[in-house]
Formats: C-alpha cells, sequence, structure tokens
C-alpha cells in the first residue's frame, strides 16, 4: 500500500506527510539542537505553538477581537513574515485580560466562542499575507461543517489527537470527504504527558502504551521497524499526517524513515482492531474549566 509524501491542500498548496511535534520542547538548547537536526535528516513541517512557547492562535487569542493581534505576535516571535499554516488551537476560547500573554491555569475562565467571526479574522490573515492558509485544532465534525458552511477560505487542515488506540475513523472520513487534511497530533500516544500534567499539581494517569504493544510489535518485527514506525506508518496509509515529537537526534531519525515499506493488508486489518476509543484519549483537556 502506497503512502503520499505530501498531501494535497485546497488552493494548490501541498503539506509534507510527516511533521515535528514540538510541544514539551521549551529548553531553546534543546530545541535548537533538535530542530537542526530534524531539517537536516529532512523534516519541513514543524508545528509549533503560542502555548508551548515556541507558537497556532493560544486560548486567549480565540476571539474575533484577538486573532490579528496574536497572529502578529507569533510572526515576531518566529521572526518571520508570514507561516504556511496558521491554526485555531482549540474549539473553547478563554478570557484575556489586558497585557496577558499566556494565561496560567488559576485565570483561565473559558467564554463563548463565535467560531464564524473568527473564522473571518482568520481569512483576513490570509488575505494580509500573514499566513498562507488556515485550519482548526480540536474541533468536532458539526464545528467544522458550521465553517466550512460560513467560509470563503475552507479549513486546510483538522489537528487532533489520532494513533492506533483513538482512531477517530468517522471524523477522518467526514474531513477526507470535504478535502481536509488531517494531521495526528500524539501519533505515539504521548508517553511524556504525565510529565506536562505534574507541571500543574495532578497526579499521573494510566497512558496508553502503544510502544510496547504486542501486537504492534509482532508486525515491527515481521518488517525489521519500531513500534514507533508501525504506528506512525498506519496513519500515513490512513492518509493521516502525523506529527511525532522529539528532541533525541536518534528518534527523529527513526520517526521519518518510514517510507521504505509497506504494511500490508493483514497488518493494517490488525491495527484496525486494535480501536480503543475515547478510553484512550490523551489529551482530554481536563486541565481547563469546562
Ligand atoms: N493541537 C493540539 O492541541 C495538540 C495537542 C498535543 C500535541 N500536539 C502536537 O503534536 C505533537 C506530538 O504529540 P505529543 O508530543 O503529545 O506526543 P507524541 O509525539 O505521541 O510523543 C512524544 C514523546 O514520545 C517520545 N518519542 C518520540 N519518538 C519516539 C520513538 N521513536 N520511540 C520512543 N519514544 C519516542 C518523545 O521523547 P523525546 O522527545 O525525549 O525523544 C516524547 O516524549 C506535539 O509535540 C505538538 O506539536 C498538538
Amino acid at each position: 500500500m502506497a503512502a503520499k509524501i505530501f498531501m494535497d491542500m485546497p488552493g494548490g498548496l501541498r503539506m509534507p506527510a510527516i511533521g515535528l511535534g514540538t510541544w514539551q520542547a521549551t529548553d531553546d538548547s534543546e530545541l535548537e539542537t533538535a530542530l537542526n537536526a530534524a531539517l537536516e535528516i529532512g523534516y519541513r513541517h514543524i508545528d509549533t505553538a503560542f502555548v508551548y512557547q515556541n507558537e497556532t492562535l493560544p486560548m486567549n487569542g480565540i476571539h474575533e477581537d484577538r486573532v490579528e493581534m496574536f497572529m502578529k505576535k507569533s510572526l515576531e516571535n518566529l521572526q518571520l513574515d508570514y507561516v504556511d499554516l496558521y491554526l485555531i488551537h482549540f474549539a473553547v476560547g478563554v478570557k484575556y485580560f489586558e497585557g496577558q500573554v499566556r494565561p496560567s491555569l488559576d485565570d483561565v475562565q473559558t467564554e463563548k466562542s463565535d467560531h464564524i467571526a473568527i473564522w473571518k479574522k482568520m481569512e483576513e490573515q490570509v488575505d494580509a499575507g500573514r499566513t498562507k492558509t488556515i485550519g482548526i485544532s480540536n474541533f468536532n465534525a458539526k464545528q467544522i461543517e458550521k465553517i466550512i458552511k460560513n467560509s470563503r477560505i475552507k479549513p486546510a487542515c483538522l489537528q487532533v489527537e489520532l494513533h492506533v488506540y483513538l482512531q477517530q475513523r468517522e471524523l477522518v472520513k467526514f474531513c477526507h470527504q470535504n478535502g481536509i487534511v488531517v494531521v495526528g497530533y500524539s501519533p505515539l500516544g504521548s508517553p511524556g504527558y504525565n510529565n506536562f500534567i505534574a507541571n500543574f499539581g495532578q497526579k499521573p494517569r494510566q497512558l496508553p502504551d502503544m510502544l510496547h504493544d504486542a501486537v504492534i510489535k509482532k508486525i515491527a518485527e515481521k518488517h525489521k521497524k519500531s513500534n514507533a514506525q508501525i504506528m506512525l506508518r498506519y496513519l500515513l496509509q490512513n492518509s493521516i499526517v502525523p506529527i511525532p515529537k522529539s528532541v533525541t537526534p536518534a528518534r527523529l531519525k527513526e520517526n521519518i524513515d518510514i517510507f521504505d515499506f509497506s504494511l500490508d493488508s493483514e497488518d493494517m486489518k490488525s491495527l484496525d482492531d486494535l480501536e480503543v476509543g475515547e478510553e484512550a484519549r490523551v489529551c482530554d483537556f481536563k486541565l481547563y474549566p469546562a
């Protein structure tokens, strides 16, 4: 089974079919070393975010009055005139207090978001040349449909949690039918997630451990690959763009070295059957108030 090296986005743009995640990579020198290694190895798709302190539209920017301000802040931080793709990070915004850049969790107060008004401001960012195109993250099919119906520029991509245990097939199908590229975050199950929640005084959670899953291991041995490579290749063959994060050069190489083999239909079926569903979701955003 073939896997594309680029995914076509609306408007004739193309997205490299594997990207690099950068969440929890905030140590400047570690990130610099990882980015240099990644660019040498061949990564050309890098996911950053304002809330990762290395830059998408943050939760307190998810309001029509603040899209442009935060887009400009991100360009300034990245020292760029434009980005290729700019996303709304969440479907829910939080209140903004004058001068505040990144709200601490104690300050977070969610507010009602007008997705259409926000999207119109996102479209203006394309018109102004600050981003080539725009997309969304953590939106559901109903929310996406509303944007599609009311937009001049369609969402180019949806970024959501996707891995072998959380396959979100209906959502993926809906996006593909509407020409939206699906980008899968936490494609390895985000094994570092407990370090993140520990920063907020939360107890570690039992996380899905696909890197040691016996079914995946058997397939990995058959292809002389690692569990991580099988999990990433599985997403690619389902036309999903994985964005694994690593700051470890050997893993950066391992994670992109997935274009020289194919999973056969038997492998794909075994991996399909590993679907757990919602219980396997790692990033449940329960840290934020409802
Ligand atoms: N839009 C959103 O709301 C959202 C939410 C979550 C994530 N994201 C994006 O998606 C990216 C990826 O998700 P993620 O960071 O949650 O999790 P992930 O990519 O599933 O896992 C990253 C973790 O796995 C380790 N790792 C990487 N490659 C490995 C390999 N080959 N073998 C074993 N371990 C490996 C990394 O360690 P080392 O770094 O130490 O190598 C890191 O601890 C994020 O960095 C971020 O850019 C977006």
